[in-house]
């Protein structure tokens, strides 16, 4: 059971190719990475399958809804955490919950429960009238998962969500994508470290547009590893995007 398939996607701006003719699954429970460099393709890749962006051509299914059919249907059923900051800085923490829970339709009990699950997650209890802009950066990149996920989707998009985070709050972000996927969660997430694309059970390597290679890091290594006796992610992105301009 897949809960994302993707078949030959495509948008183009004007005269311009942005995402050329994307195909791919991900499985339910599944973690998958989307790993490029900046241009890539990678964000208006998520904006299409979150139902944001119109796909100029192909297809996309997330949790069983097309996203060209019915946007709204797939925005109901997805988390997304945008590349951009995406909470309000002159809210609280606890009035930043309160918002997107609103967003999402809970309240009451649910509301309560959802809002003592993020606070818990992000770190954040006794912070709960702090200024969002006052938290550092990994308090708010937790506390924007948070937020994203209220609603418990099935289906959790993060764009590069460990951008400008220190070592040690990425390392702790990434338990919580781990706790996430093990209880079932879909992630797709976009990242430009390649050490976190480590975690990821499948990576997909985007370049200037077009998906260039696609496996588990084991395979990806072997396949593109350039033949170094131990060879690191690094070595196969180097090795896929070098092969892309050739
Ligand atoms: N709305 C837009 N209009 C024109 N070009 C765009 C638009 N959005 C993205 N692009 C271009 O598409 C390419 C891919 O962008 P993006 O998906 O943001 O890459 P990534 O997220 O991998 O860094 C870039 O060259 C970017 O400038
Ligand atoms: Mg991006």
């Amino acid at each position: 059971m897949n809960a994302i398939e993707v078949r030959h996607l495509t948008r183009r701006f004007g005269a311009f190719t942005a995402v050329n003719d994307v195909t791919f699954d991900v499985a339910e429970g599944e973690i998958f990475g989307f790993l490029g460099a900046n241009g890539a393709g990678k964000s208006t890749t998520i904006r299409m399958l979150c139902g944001l962006l119109r796909p100029t051509s192909g297809s996309a299914v997330v949790g069983g809804v097309d996203v060209s059919r019915d946007p709204e249907g797939v925005k109901r059923r997805i988390g997304y955490m945008s590349q951009r900051f995406s909470l309000y800085e002159k809210l609280t923490v606890d009035q930043n919950i309160a918002f997107f829970g609103g967003i999402y339709g809970l309240s009451g009990e649910r509301l309560a429960d959802r809002r003592a699950f993020a606070l818990d997650m992000a770190g954040l209890r006794g912070r709960e009238s702090t200024l969002t802009r006052a938290l550092s950066a990994g308090w708010r990149q937790r506390l924007a998962l948070g937020c994203a996920i209220l609603h418990e989707p099935p289906i959790v998009f993060l764009d590069e969500p460990t951008g400008g985070v220190d070592p040690l709050s990425r390392r702790r972000f990434w338990r919580l994508i781990n706790e996430l996927a093990s209880g079932g969660t879909t992630v797709l997430v976009t990242t430009h470290y390649l050490d976190e694309a480590e975690n990821c059970q499948r990576i997909a390597i985007i370049n200037a547009g077009r998906l260039a290679a696609m496996g588990t890091a084991p395979e990806l290594k072997a396949q593109f590893g350039g033949g170094a006796p131990q060879p690191t992610l690094d070595d196969v992105f180097l090795t896929v995007v070098q092969q892309g301009a050739a």
